[in-house]
């Protein structure tokens, strides 16, 4: 029988379409009003009619209940309407197709219904806004009666949630679908249109929302302009190592967290990070054989304050354990937050970052932000910790060590970076 819905598909759905039937996996980040939810439901309706399985079911994941009642189920209705014998459950927001295949809308604040169900495929709309753990604990579970598809679909809300991080993971992925479809580029929405947004959002979240930047809208950015400035005059791209002059490298010391090691070239005044290396639970010996494994002719080592805390274990300082493994640090002088955030901010702009080995610093350095405080109307001093703050630090410490331990300038460090012998043994010939 041959049944017309009343959807002719846009070419960028129908180019989607042809790859999800394709993929078990896909993570869509699709510009505002480009059609997203009607594709899903049409993505959804194709699959379920064409399912020859026994009582196939497929769900489709909205943020609220109440936004997908309102939006999703006439989008439902209207496009599965037509289908002689289909049936629509008001109570549930289902739809059941005269094959018995059931399609299920729900809003991911109560997920439970999902629980205990097998699912053909499911499909999460807006889902930077959905609960990360419903995909582990949920939806992934329920997918493995019938090795069922997902698709994670949106438009990017930074880069501090699940969206992003499974677009991280499909692009790594190659049996994945990744598609990104920007307003420039797709032309669904007219010029006229994009430019009373533009006007309307500013061009921070017009970027966001249209053009599917992920960290463009991030309230509160610390050194998102600057990044944005300096790629701008091209000091983000290849920056190999040279031979010709000695590396450094600046540290933040996790214990139960990240440690981050940058290494770097000062070239007259040009600071170029080269190499990033990160890693949590280990010793400082790990770190340390991690330098020497690199083929580079080491100068200094900018180490944070807190590398002077004394081990529970032995009483000694995880410097003093540095430099019996043969790695003398230059500790970088305690300064405030703010202060250590200015030489930041100065340090950035004739920085060079290399976009292959330092992505993940320039990752962090978009998305480190402060929190807005709406009781107080302001932005919070300290500067929200989450997964960008150990890079972040890490460049904060060769800020603060660059400027505060400069050879030129009068410096009182509280502890000798030289043969400081805690123990009163003779270490000097270990080095
Ligand atoms: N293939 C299509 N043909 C005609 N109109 C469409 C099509 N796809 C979407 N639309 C319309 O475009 C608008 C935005 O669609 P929607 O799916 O809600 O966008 P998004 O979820 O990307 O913001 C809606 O009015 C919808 O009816
Ligand atoms: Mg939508």
């Amino acid at each position: 029988m041959q049944i017309t819905i009343p959807y002719s598909p846009r070419p960028l759905q129908q180019d989607i379409h042809t790859q999800l039937s394709k993929h078990r996996w896909a993570v869509l980040s699709i510009h505002r009003r480009a059609g997203k939810s009607v594709l899903c439901i049409n993505e959804l309706i194709k699959r379920a009619l064409t399912n020859d399985k026994w009582n196939p079911r497929y769900a489709y994941i909205g943020p609220t209940y109440k936004q997908t009642k309102s939006i999703i189920f006439d989008y439902l209705k209207f496009y599965a309407g037509v289908i002689p014998g289909s049936k629509f459950n008001e109570q549930e927001l289902s739809c059941t197709l005269p094959n018995g295949a059931k399609i299920s809308l729900l809003g991911s604040e109560n997920p439970d219904s999902l629980r205990g169900n097998y699912y053909d495929g499911i499909i999460c709309d807006e889902y930077a806004q959905i609960n990360p753990r419903l995909f582990p604990e949920i939806i992934r579970p329920a997918l493995s009666d019938r090795k069922g598809f997902c698709y994670f679909v949106g438009t990017p809300q930074g880069m501090s949630n699940d969206f992003y991080n499974k677009y991280q993971h499909g692009l790594k992925d190659k049996t994945w679908y990744t598609k990104i479809a920007k307003a420039s580029e797709t032309g669904i929405v007219d010029q006229e249109e994009l430019d009373a947004a533009l006007e309307l959002m500013g061009k921070n979240k017009y970027r966001q929302e249209f053009e599917c930047d992920w960290v463009a809208a991030l309230e509160g950015a610390i050194y998102g302009d600057i990044v944005e400035k300096i790629e701008n005059k091209g000091q983000v791209g290849r920056v190999p190592y040279d031979p010709t002059y000695p590396v450094s490298t600046a540290w933040d010391i996790g214990i139960s967290d990240k440690t981050v090691i940058l290494f770097f070239q000062q070239v007259g005044r040009a600071v170029q990070i080269i190499d990033y290396y990160e890693n949590s639970n280990e010793g400082l010996p790990h770190y340390i054989n991690v330098i020497n494994g690199k083929d580079y002719v080491y100068k200094n080592h900018y180490g944070p304050h807190d590398l002077e805390q004394r081990e529970f274990t032995n009483g000694k300082s995880r410097r003093e354990i540095a430099y019996e493994l043969g790695l003398r640090f230059k500790i970088v002088p305690k300064l405030s937050i703010e202060d250590g955030i200015h030489y930041t901010q100065l340090l950035l702009n004739r920085c060079w970052l290399d976009v292959d080995t330092c992505k993940k610093l320039i990752d962090a350095l978009r998305n480190y932000h402060r929190k807005f405080n709406d009781t107080l109307q302001v932005f919070n001093m300290k500067p929200v910790h989450d997964w960008s703050s150990h890079a972040c630090d890490s460049l904060r410490c060769l800020a603060v060590g660059l400027e505060e331990l400069r050879d030129d300038k009068e410096i009182t460090q509280r502890i000798a970076d030289n043969n400081y012998n805690p123990l009163g043994m003779n270490h000097e010939q270990n080095f």
